[in-house]
C-alpha cells in the first residue's frame, strides 16, 4: 500500500470484516476534530502517484468517542474501497477533518418518536446517533428500521443494537425506548419487506406493537440509503404530512445519501 505522508494522516487501530462486501474499522481521532453525531467526512488513501483518492464517509462512532469508526462497503473495482478493504491496524489513512451533514438532531424540530430509516451502509450515521446520549434524552421512542437484501448484511447493526443495552453510558436511557426492526428482502428472515412497504401497509406498527400510522405531531425521521430509497421514503413521509428539514430550517425529517450511484 502507498504510504500516507500527509498532514491529515490517521492511524488504523482495528478492522472487522462482516462479510465479503462489508467491513468496519476504527482510526485515531485528530485532536482538532469536533463533529455532531450523524455527520460525514472525507477519507481516503493516496493512489500510486501519491494523489489522494477521497470519498465521503459517515462517522459511525458517536461525538464523545476518543477514536473514529467507519462502516464500509467493498466495491470490487472501486477506486477507494478495492484498496481500503485491505487496511489493517497500524496502517495510515487520510482524513479531512471537516464534518458536514444533515442527519443531525439539531435539524429536527422536537417530536416524541424518532425513526431511523436505513438500507445497507446507510446504517452508519445511525451507529453514531444511537450511541449518543442526546438521541435518548430528546426522544421518548427510537425506532430503527434497517433493510438489506440478505441477513449477513444486517450483522453490524444487529450487534451494535444488542450492545446498546449494556452500554455503561446510555444503557439505562435506552431501556424501553428502543424498537429495532431489521428486515431482509431477498433472503428469508423474521421480518421481511422494504421499509416503504412495511410503513405504508402498517405492518411495522403491528409487528412492533406501536401506534400508527405516522403522525407529524409525534413522529420525526432520519433517512439514509440509495438515491431511489431516499426519494421513495421522502415521498411517503410527505404523504403522511411530514415536512423536510435542514440545518438552516429544522423540520420533521432529514435525508442523506448513503452513496451516489445505482448500487452494486
Ligand atoms: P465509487 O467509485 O465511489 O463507487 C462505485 C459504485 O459503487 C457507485 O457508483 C455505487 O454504485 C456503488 N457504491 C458506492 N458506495 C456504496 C455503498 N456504500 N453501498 C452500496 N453501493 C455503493 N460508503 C460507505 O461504505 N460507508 C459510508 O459511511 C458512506 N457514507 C457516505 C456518505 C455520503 C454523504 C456519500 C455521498 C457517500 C457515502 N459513502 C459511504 C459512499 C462512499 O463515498 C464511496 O462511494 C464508497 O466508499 C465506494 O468508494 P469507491 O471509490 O470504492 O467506489
Ligand atoms: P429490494 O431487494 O426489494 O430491491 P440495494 O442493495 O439495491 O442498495 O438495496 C438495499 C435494500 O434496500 C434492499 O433490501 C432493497 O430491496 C431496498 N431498496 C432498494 N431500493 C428501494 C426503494 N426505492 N424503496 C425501498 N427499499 C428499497
Amino acid at each position: 500500500m502507498t504510504q500516507v505522508l500527509h498532514a491529515d494522516a490517521q492511524t488504523v487501530t482495528a478492522v472487522t470484516h462482516w462479510s465479503d462486501r462489508l467491513f468496519s474499522f476504527r482510526v485515531t481521532r485528530p485532536m482538532s476534530l469536533r463533529f455532531r453525531s450523524g455527520e460525514f467526512v472525507m477519507i481516503g488513501l493516496p493512489d500510486q502517484n501519491g494523489k489522494p483518492v477521497l470519498r465521503a464517509y459517515s462517522i459511525a462512532s458517536p461525538a464523545w468517542d476518543d477514536e473514529l469508526e467507519f462502516y464500509s462497503i467493498k466495491v470490487p473495482n472501486g477506486p477507494l474501497t478495492s484498496r481500503l478493504q485491505h487496511i489493517s491496524a497500524g496502517d495510515k489513512i487520510i482524513l479531512r477533518p471537516k464534518p458536514v451533514g444533515t442527519l443531525v438532531l439539531d435539524a429536527l424540530t422536537p417530536g416524541h418518536r424518532l425513526w431511523m430509516l436505513a438500507t445497507g451502509t446507510g446504517f452508519a450515521p445511525f451507529a453514531s446517533l444511537l450511541r449518543d446520549p442526546d438521541t435518548w434524552a430528546r426522544n421518548q421512542r427510537v425506532v430503527v428500521m434497517h433493510t438489506c437484501r440478505e441477513v449477513a448484511e444486517l450483522e453490524y447493526g444487529r450487534r451494535l443494537i444488542a450492545d446498546l443495552q449494556d452500554d455503561p453510558l446510555i444503557g439505562e436511557m435506552v431501556a424501553g425506548k428502543l424498537h429495532y426492526y431489521p428486515t431482509t428482502t431477498r433472503e428469508e428472515s423474521r421480518f421481511m419487506g422494504r421499509i416503504t412497504d412495511t410503513l405504508r401497509t402498517g405492518k411495522v406498527f403491528r409487528d412492533l406493537g406501536l401506534p400508527g400510522p405516522l403522525d407529524p405531531a409525534v413522529d420525526r425521521a432520519m433517512v439514509c440509503g440509495s438515491l431511489a430509497f431516499n426519494r421513495d421514503v421522502a415521498a411517503l413521509l410527505r404523504d403522511f404530512g411530514l415536512v423536510e428539514g435542514s440545518n438552516a430550517t429544522p423540520g420533521d425529517f432529514v435525508i442523506e445519501k448513503a452513496f451516489v450511484g445505482d448500487g452494486i
